[in-house]
């Protein structure tokens, strides 16, 4: 094998490896974050808060205002305290705001 021909096979191994790993993440967690990226992140860019700090959406700070499961956070989500968005089943469907939900948990502590 000459030289330009291992770095080729090398970087294949590395590339379908990687497509791995993200396969293994799960569809609906990919989901999830396509969702929350397209919907949430302009106000919750990494779990924060940019209109109102105090409410950020990790999940210690949710649960110390009494959201513990996904079920809490696609309440939110329909009826929204002041500054956020309202989404409805119309924009986002239950399947859907789930996923965004489930990913929320999942990702900001
Ligand atoms: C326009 C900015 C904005 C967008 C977009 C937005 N939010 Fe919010 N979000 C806020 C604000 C402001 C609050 C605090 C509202 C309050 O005072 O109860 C908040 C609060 C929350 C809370 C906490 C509610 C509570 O009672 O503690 C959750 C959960 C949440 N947002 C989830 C989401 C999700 C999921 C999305 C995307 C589907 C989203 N937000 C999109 C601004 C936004």
């Amino acid at each position: 094998m000459n030289k330009v021909t291992s770095i080729l096979v090398a970087t294949v191994a590395v590339v379908s490896l990687s497509g791995l790993a993200l396969a293994s993440g799960g569809k609906d967690t990919k989901k999830g974050e396509d969702l929350f990226k397209q919907h949430c992140m302009s106000c919750h860019a990494d779990g924060g808060n940019i209109v109102n700090p105090q409410k950020t959406i990790g999940k210690e700070a949710l649960k110390s205002r009494g959201i513990t499961n996904w079920k809490g956070i696609v309440k939110s989500m329909r009826n929204p305290g002041p500054g956020m968005t309202k989404y409805d089943a119309k924009t986002i469907p239950d399947k859907d705001a789930k996923a965004i939900a489930e990913y929320v948990l999942k990702t900001f502590k």
